[in-house]
Formats: C-alpha cells, structure tokens, sequence
C-alpha cells in the first residue's frame, strides 16, 4: 500500500523533517571531514557543527556546561556509559519494572558479573510508580537510580521531579532515561534533580539513527570504561578525564549531529507544546476508539494526564503480532507488536502469557485520518475476531 499510515514512532520519527534531510546532505557534501582533528576551514567548520549542537542540546535540557553534553550512539549506548561507569562492585541500585532492556540488561549483567544488587520498584496499576517506594528501598550502599522517564509500552510520563528530590537529599546520582521523552515533552535537569540523562536522536528529537548521548551534571564523575582516540592530547597514555572527551571516543557521527541540530531546530520552532497537545489530541481519539471496540483491551490508558502519546492494545483471542500484521498488510497500517524490548511491563500488565500486546505510538506528522484508518483496521480485526484467534 503506497499510502502507509505509520504509528511506530515510538520505535523510531519516520518520515523526517524535510529540513532534517536537506541539512544532512547539504552539510556531508560541504563539511564531511572528521571534526576537531586538524586547523584547516573545512575541520573547524564541521566542529562548529558539533560544538553548536553540543550548545543547543545542554540548554535543551536544562545543563550549564556544554561540554558535559556527549554524544554517543544512541540511548543504549548513552545508558551503558553511564550504568557501568557509575556503579562499581558490591554496589546497590534501585530501578523499576518500566525499564527498556537498554537498562535492564547492562543492570543484570552487573548483577552476574560485578554481585550489583538492584531493587526494581514495580508500578501501579495506572502503569506509575510511586516515589515513596524508593524511599523505603534506599540503603547505604545505593550508588545509582535509574528510572525511565515515560514508558515506552503504555506511555506513562513517571514523577521523577519527587523521585530526584530524594536522590538529591541522599546524594545519590539520579539517572533518567529520556529516550522516549527527549522531543516530546521539556526536560529541565535542574528543575527536576536529575544528575544525568541520556537520549536518543532518532526516537522525537527527530533525527537520523546512530546519534545520542548524555548530559551529565556537574559534581557526577562518570569513570571512563572505554578509551581511544580523542584528537586531543595524543601523547598521554590514559584516555582524559576532562568533558566531553572523558565520555567521547573516536570519531563522532558528525552527520547524526548534523541531523540532530536540524530536528532540534525544527522542534523548537513547532514548539513542543504544541506538538505534544496535537499527539495527545490523536492519542486520545484512538484511546476512545479502542476502548469502544467490544473484544479490545487498551492497557493503562484511562487517564491520559502524564502520559505521551503511546498506547499498547490486544484483540480478545488474536496474537498481537497477527493483529500487526493484519493491520499491515490488509489497512496498510504500521504498529510494533510483541514485548517491546520492555519484558517487565508486560509482566505487569500482565500480557506476557500471550506473548505481549499491539503498540500505536503517534509522531508530529500522523493526522486525524490515520488515526481513523487504524481504528477502522483493528475495528475489523476485533469483528471477526473468532475466525483470527489461534490462542488457546
Ligand atoms: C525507553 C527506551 N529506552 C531505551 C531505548 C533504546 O533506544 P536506542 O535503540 O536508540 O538505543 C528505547 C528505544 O526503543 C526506549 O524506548
């Protein structure tokens, strides 16, 4: 089907800005060359690129210091540098159930590996968790808590403001992981308490895959557990300590920069209020539409307030990868189905017996009548929902 009707932002923005394209090539064509390595025009140009993004990423999110802004892959690159280079043997970490395997795994490897003891405070029935269970759960030895700052299943935006003022009376680095949030709604560390966040460039920041990073606060010393090439200071023997190259290693994806400051541009020009209301204006239309359906069960979705706009959804009976499938290939529809990435949500929603649930997630350049063809399309399915079960 030519006109596809893509609901999976919350995997990845598709389509782009035209800008975010446009930009990419004009600067790869005109400024391809490594940044920061050597004096001539075209180098000081491309770092001009990564300094400035640099810039308007840390006030982006609320940082004082753009060298503490680093860029790396992307979130799950951004949340090993800073799991494995905060906690350190014999350590304890609190977390929660809402986490992406972005989190979970680097967190059960420390577990096996390094006797890290983590506690995962669960999440309510509304799909929020609640500060107060932190409270209980921090011990001495607590060096790190990292929660999720909007799920990526049911769309939950968490209280970290109450959770970082704990961690902050503590003195307990307070990790966000805002892949999902960074573009969608603001992030003002200070504001918030939190010590460190980290993105993803592709997800609403609205840039190219391969791009991402972390603003750390001052006062938070993350050990480098990576080292290599800076351009700088080639002599010394051990990789720096200083920011941004404490975190940075070899050359950047200058064109996932360049694409980044381009998203970033053009959201700041829509406005991410007003984006935000125009995605919370369509996800609540498919909520309403949904919970309408007889046979349809939409999770966690009753009150939209600190949500954003991602909903996971199961057909009584249907296979949530057939549900996918069908609303691909027979309404030309595109969702993401299974546990996405997200084992624990799903435990607690309690789909993961029937191997998980169908996802929407709705980006700046989905309108009213996408949002009709999916209803339409799950409409369908929930209709002849006998003839498609195949579950026991
Ligand atoms: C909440 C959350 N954390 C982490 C990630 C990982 O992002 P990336 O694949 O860009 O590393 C995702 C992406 O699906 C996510 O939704």
């Amino acid at each position: 089907m030519d006109d596809l009707v893509y609901l999976d932002n919350a995997a990845t923005s598709f389509p782009k800005p035209e800008t975010v394209y446009t930009f990419m090539d004009q600067f790869y064509r005109r400024f391809g060359v490594n940044p920061g390595r050597s004096g001539f025009d075209l180098c000081v140009e491309a770092g001009d690129i990564l300094e400035g993004t640099r810039r308007s990423l840390a006030d982006f999110f609320g940082g004082r210091d753009p060298n503490r802004l680093v860029f790396g892959y992307n979130s799950t690159d951004a949340l090993n540098l800073a799991i494995y280079g905060l906690l350190e043997e014999g350590d304890h970490a609190l977390s929660t159930t809402l986490e992406h395997n972005s989190v979970l795994r680097p967190l059960y490897h420390l577990s096996e590996d390094w006797a890290v003891d983590v506690d995962y405070v669960p999440f309510d029935e509304r799909g929020f968790v609640d500060p107060d269970d932190f409270k209980a759960r921090f011990r001495d030895n607590t060096r790190l808590v990292v929660v999720n700052h909007a799920s990526n299943v049911i769309g939950t935006v968490q209280p970290v403001k109450e959770i970082g003022r704990l961690c902050k009376e503590r003195g307990v680095p307070f990790l966000i992981d805002a892949s999902q949030t960074a573009g969608k709604i603001p992030i003002d560390i200070r504001e918030l308490d939190v010590d460190v966040v980290a993105f993803t460039g592709h997800k609403s920041l609205l840039g190219p895959t391969g791009i991402g990073g972390l603003y750390v606060e001052e006062g938070v010393e993350i050990r480098h557990t990576r080292a290599g090439g800076t351009g700088v200071r080639s002599a010394v023997r051990r990789h720096l300590d200083e920011y941004p190259w404490r975190l940075e290693y070899g050359t950047t994806n200058v064109l996932g920069v360049a694409g980044l400051s381009a998203g970033l541009l053009w959201l700041q020009e829509k406005g991410l209020d007003e984006i935000h209301r125009h995605e919370m204006e369509l996800v609540t239309k498919l909520r309403d539409g949904l919970r309408d359906m007889e046979g349809v069960t939409v999770y966690c979705q009753d009150d939209l307030t600190d949500h954003i706009a991602v909903l996971v959804f199961n057909v009584e009976g249907v296979e949530a990868t057939n549900t996918g499938t069908m609303l691909d290939v027979e309404h030309g529809v595109a969702c993401r189905t299974g546990l996405h990435c997200a084992p624990l949500v799903h435990e607690g929603i309690g789909t993961t017996g029937i191997h998980g649930a169908a996802r929407f997630g709705v980006g700046p350049f989905n309108t009213a009548a996408d949002v009709d063809r999916a209803l339409d399309g799950v409409r369908e399915i929930a209709a002849n929902r006998e003839a498609f079960a195949i579950r026991q």
